[in-house]
């Protein structure tokens, strides 16, 4: 098993007791893929072949659910989520310019984590509180009336977020 040998022989175990929960469910692929998330915070690729195997089904079927669903991530996320919203009235108000600070201030592309595993920069439509616009979400918060001012504050402090 060379390709899973970054996960601990702990959570290797762990997944393979989440895929026998699983394993005799009519649809249990996806309750497995979000436990197995829940569990590391993403699904590794070399995880699909395992669940596969486990679950009875083709590694493209495994996946083919990954890749459809947004919920399901293949590649480690930041402990903090960064989200720039990108819907008409922040961009109006220089949502565009917000975004290219975070970028420059995180040195993330959309998409993208920092390599200690800080930040995921995301842009997301209209999260319902335009008057505030431009809104940044950090995890569970939202930090409206943006400007380059606040956004070189919320991510010089490196800490709380
Ligand atoms: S467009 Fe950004 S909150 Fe509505």
């Amino acid at each position: 098993m060379t390709e899973t040998n970054k996960l601990t022989q702990t959570e290797l175990e762990k997944i393979d007791n989440i895929i026998a929960e699983h394993k005799d469910e009519e649809w249990g692929l996806i309750p497995c893929l979000q436990d197995i998330q829940e569990l590391l915070g993403y699904i590794p690729p070399p995880v699909i072949k395992r669940i596969a195997e486990g679950l009875g089904l083709f590694p493209s079927q495994v996946q083919g659910v990954v890749t459809f669903y947004e919920q399901l991530y293949t590649t480690p996320r930041g402990k903090n989520i960064v989200k720039v919203c990108r819907g008409t009235a922040c961009h109006v108000r220089g949502g565009k310019t917000i975004l290219n600070l975070v970028k420059q201030q995180l040195n993330l592309e959309e998409g993208e984590t920092t390599p200690d595993l800080e930040y995921t920069l995301e842009t997301v439509a209209c999260i319902g509180v335009c008057a505030l616009a431009p809104n940044i979400v950090i995890n569970r918060d939202t930090h409206g009336h943006m400007n380059p001012k606040k956004v070189s504050r919320l991510f010089n402090k490196n800490g709380d977020g």
